[in-house]
């Protein structure tokens, strides 16, 4: 099975999926340079997801993407304000809606786009579970068996990496990533919070290849469906 795994960053989402074919993208090159190596079989394109999707979807049977949730999430609502530490209001970036849309009107594969759960109602619907949303073109089951983040906000670095299974301390040696904010660069724990449960991930893509599977099956006996 031929896979697409937009925004990859470190591939939460993407540690239990096997027997596949992963093209994965993701703009930042150091994320992208950590991707492979966790990853040397999949095939990791430095750039442009959005335009990646548009260019090459014909190629894949099944398409994952998480699309960057800054812009949708309630904590930006929450801390957008005049005050100081207070973030200047922005608009909600539709790119995610552009490929929900896409994706259902042109792709034949099955797909799942992710993303947090937003301050609005979401403008197509999802299915949510925990604490993020889905759009899928495909039933998801009820239970992810997605497992619980302890103390979600306030995650020490160590615990997110037992979490995740993966040393997010490494970042620490690589130039634009910190630890705190006392320092210049990308938080650590900000990235390490941004990735997908291993084990919903699975479930999802376990679901997405049944069906794939069961329908590849129905043609080669039926002839087209
Ligand atoms: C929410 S994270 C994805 C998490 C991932 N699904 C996981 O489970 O590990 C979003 C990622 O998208 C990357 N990104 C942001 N804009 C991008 C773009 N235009 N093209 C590709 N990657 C991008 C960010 O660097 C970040 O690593």
């Amino acid at each position: 099975m031929k896979v697409l795994n937009l925004y990859a960053c470190l591939g939460g989402n993407r540690l239990l999926w096997d027997d596949c074919e992963v093209t994965a993208v993701e703009l930042d090159p150091e994320l992208a340079r950590l991707y492979q190596e966790r990853f040397p079989n999949d095939k990791v394109i430095v750039g442009d997801a959005h335009k990646y999707l548009l260019d090459h979807y014909k190629e894949f049977d099944f398409i994952w993407s998480s699309p960057p949730c800054p812009t949708h999430s309630r904590m930006r609502k929450t801390n957008t304000g005049d005050g100081e530490r207070k973030s200047k209001a922005c608009y909600p970036d539709m790119k995610l809606y552009e490929e929900i849309i896409f994706l259902d009107n042109f792709f034949k594969g099955k797909y799942c786009v992710e993303n947090v759960v937003p301050y609005y109602e979401p403008l197509v619907p999802a299915q949510k579970r925990g604490r993020h949303m889905y759009w899928t073109n495909f039933p998801l089951p009820n239970d992810l068996g997605e497992r619980k983040l302890p103390n979600f906000i306030n995650s020490k670095i160590s615990l997110l990496s037992e979490f995740h299974n993966y040393d997010f301390m490494i970042l620490s040696k690589i130039e634009g990533f910190s630890v705190t904010s006392h320092k210049k660069g990308t938080r650590i724990d900000k990235i390490a919070r941004n990735l997908v449960d291993y084990e919903a991930g699975k479930t999802i893509f376990d679901t997405a290849r049944g069906i794939i599977e069961q329908k590849t099956v129905q043609t080669s006996l039926f002839g087209h469906l």
